[in-house]
Formats: C-alpha cells, structure tokens, sequence
C-alpha cells in the first residue's frame, strides 16, 4: 500500500490524504466506541458495512439534490471524499423519543414525537459534547444564522427522505445524528455539505413489526447480535457486499 498522509483518527475512522488536491479518503474501522470513549469495543465488520451504508445513503440524498462530501467508495473500507471544514456542531433529529432525550424529560423510549425535534451539540470530547442553543452557536461563531439556517432546513429534509426510505424496508428511523461541512470552491464560494458518515452508528433504526433496535444502542446497552443487526440493515438496503459477512474480514484495504 502506498504510504499515505494521515489527517486524523477519530473514533471509528482515519482520514487520510487523497489522491488529488482538495480530496481525503475516509477509512472506516471496526472500533466502536460509546459514551465519550468510556466503553471501547470491536464490531466485527462494522466497517465494512458502514463505508457501505453511507456511501447508499448519501448517493440516494444527492439524487434529491442534498450536496455530501461524499465522491465514491474505494475499497471496502474507504471512500474518497471532498476535503471540507467541519462545523463543530452535531446535529441530532429525533421523530421518536430515546436515548438522551428520553432521560432529560422522563419520556418512555418509543413514544412518538408530536413533531421532529432538532438538537444541536457542540462537539468537543473535552465537555462531553454539550447540547447548545442557536444563541450559543451563533454567539460563539461555531456557524453563521445563515449557515444555521440552512442546517436546519437540510437537517428537515434529510429526515424526512431517510424516514421514508427506512419504512419502505420495514425500519422506523427513530432518530440521527449528521455533521456539516464547509466546501471552499476555488471561485471562492462557500458552500455546506453533509458530511462525516450515515450509519447505524449515527442513527437509532427500530424494527417496524418488532421494535428491534438495529442499530450501536445494541452495542452500548450490551444486547448482543450487533453484528447481526448491522448485517440486516444493509441486507435490507440491497446492499450486503457480495459473499455476505465473510467478505467483510477481509483485507482491511485493496489496492
Ligand atoms: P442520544 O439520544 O444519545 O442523544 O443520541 C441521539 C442520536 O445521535 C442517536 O441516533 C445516536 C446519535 N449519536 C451519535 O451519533 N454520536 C454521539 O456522540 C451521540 C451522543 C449520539
Ligand atoms: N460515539 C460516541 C462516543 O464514543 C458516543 C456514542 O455514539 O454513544 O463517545
């Protein structure tokens, strides 16, 4: 292989520099971790499956005219990628109450949310990713009131294509969390993409007959078959790679 710039290491992907100016190759590993890194583990295949699984979900999103960051997949763990300055906001929309929402407002896990709900975090490991206001984000100069603006209204739209593409296989998407980025066109233009990744890392997906979880909440509640549940998204989606799970322990990159 040849020897490669790394940019960063994250905690369930490398970037390394791409081929061309203006281009990164996005790694995804099997790492897997919760809580702020305070629970570490291994998902055999996770990365295998989520290079996948976003690369379907942000071509289907471009098809709807939503830009990503994402060029093409490579390998079976990388995908090319267009180089952009990430905006240090996480972007979570619920249609579904669980996880951190559920437990800051006492709401049982599965109750219906009377409308989508949009949250914005601030990233830093640091803090432990603090849920922050517009105010915050625009006081602090974290993104621009247009940029957040133009956050919320893609946020919408991302939710509201995923939330159908999932019923269509059976899946009742509960929520997401989704990053953006800053693409610099040379002619000096500014422009916000979708970036990071779409997975079951980032998503809660619940089963539509049986209210499943397939999703890392398996991981970090320690319920068992995550591999399996990945495996089934991606089944679901059409898009298992060839061979099924023993292609996905294979070589960690080719050539
Ligand atoms: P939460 O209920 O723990 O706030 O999570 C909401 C959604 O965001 C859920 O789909 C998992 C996802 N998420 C991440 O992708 N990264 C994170 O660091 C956290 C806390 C949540
Ligand atoms: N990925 C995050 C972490 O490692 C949290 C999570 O997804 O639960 O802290």
């Amino acid at each position: 292989m040849a020897r490669r710039r790394q940019i960063y290491e994250g905690k369930a992907k490398v970037l390394f520099e791409g081929p061309e100016p203006g281009t990164l190759v996005q790694y995804f590993k099997d790492d897997a971790t919760a809580f702020n890194n305070k629970k570490k583990g291994t998902i055999t295949g996770k990365g295998v499956l989520n290079n996948r699984i976003s690369e379907y979900l942000m071509l289907r999103l471009q098809e709807i005219g939503i830009s990503t960051h994402f060029v093409r997949r490579l390998n079976m763990r990388e995908q090319l990628v267009r180089e952009v300055e990430i905006v240090p906001i996480e972007v979570v929309v619920r249609n579904v109450a669980a996880g951190s929402l559920s437990q800051r407002f006492n709401i049982p896990e599965g109750t219906p949310l009377p409308r989508s709900v949009v949250e914005y975090y601030y990233k830093n490991d640091e803090l432990n990713d603090p849920l922050v206001s517009e105010e915050h984000i625009t006081a602090f100069g974290w993104a621009t009131i247009q940029e957040i603006d133009e956050i919320l209204n893609l946020s919408l739209r991302v939710n509201d294509f995923m939330s159908g593409l999932f019923l269509g296989i059976g899946i009742r998407l509960v929520d997401f969390k989704i990053e953006f980025g800053r693409l610099y066109h040379d002619s000096g233009d500014v422009q916000l993409v979708l970036a990071d990744e779409l997975s079951p890392d980032n998503c809660r997906l619940w089963d539509m007959k049986t209210n499943e979880k397939m999703d890392k909440d398996r991981f970090r509640r320690d319920l068992g078959n995550v591999e399996e549940a990945y495996q089934e998204v991606a089944r679901r989606l059409g898009i298992l790679p060839e061979g099924g799970p023993r292609d996905m322990k294979g070589p960690s990159t080719m050539q």
